[in-house]
């Protein structure tokens, strides 16, 4: 085990920060709302425990990671670890935490399937883990379908082929059917999870969703036979 503890002025320093993080998701739709958050938060500090790394950095870097996501803010990308650093400054932390915590914040999302990710610290691949944990399996299932019904795509249409995206622009104004995301994203995941521990967690997720996208195109293609 290499748990960490926090003193008691990080714990009410955490407390604060969960308030405000919460405050502003307040009213986001299922697939990023405030519950996202404290799944990744809580698969964070499990993958701590597990891996090391630096408890508070990580959690208030979890807590943070979609502070100023694209899809919500107006369409500015990498913009998360401006938000972050102004928030931890209001707060009260030093500047050179904020900025720690605001690299992450900024290296976290999945950018596309040709866009390497960059990795910077154990931290930084822990924040990361946990975030794409919770895309995966069901509760990932779940958030696609949801982020595909509130922008009102079909869940497939067979002429529309999935892309490799190269560039993180391309990625994210990409408007095609949702099944797409698992060939695009979804399935990807399972290979560029970092930690050990993650990768345990996430076969189970993997192999759900193989399951569910083998019965999707059989279901779809349905012939007489079952
Ligand atoms: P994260 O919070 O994991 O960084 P994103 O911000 O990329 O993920 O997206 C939020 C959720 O919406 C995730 O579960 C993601 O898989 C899903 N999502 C993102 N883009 C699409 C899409 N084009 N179609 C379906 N689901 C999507
Ligand atoms: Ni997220």
């Amino acid at each position: 085990m290499k748990q960490q503890s926090l003193s008691e002025s990080q714990l009410i320093q955490l407390d604060t920060l969960k308030e405000l993080v919460k405050a502003r998701f307040s009213g986001h739709g299922a697939d990023h709302d405030w519950y996202h958050i404290e799944r990744v938060y809580q698969l964070a500090i499990f993958l701590q425990s597990k891996e090391g790394g630096d408890l508070m950095l990580i959690s208030c870097a979890s807590l943070l990671h979609d502070i100023s996501d694209h899809k919500l803010n107006g369409g500015i990308l990498n913009d998360g670890g401006n938000v972050t650093r102004q928030i931890l400054n209001d707060l009260g932390h030093d500047v050179e935490f904020a900025a720690k915590v605001a690299e992450i914040v900024d290296g976290v999302s999945f950018k596309g399937a040709g866009v390497p990710d960059e990795v910077t610290s154990l931290e930084m691949q822990i924040v990361r883990d946990a975030d794409r944990l919770d895309a995966m399996g069901a509760i990932g299932i779940a958030r696609a379908f949801h982020f595909g019904g509130s922008r009102n795509r079909p869940f497939f249409s067979p002429n529309q082929l999935p892309t490799q995206h190269t560039t993180f622009e391309a990625y994210s104004s990409d408007k095609s059917h949702t099944m797409n995301h698992f060939h695009e994203k979804l399935l990807l995941l399972k290979d560029r999870l970092h930690t050990q521990a993650a990768k345990e967690i996430g076969e189970r997720r993997h192999q759900l969703m193989e399951n569910f996208v083998e019965d999707f195109y059989r279901d779809w293609n349905f012939a007489g036979e079952n």
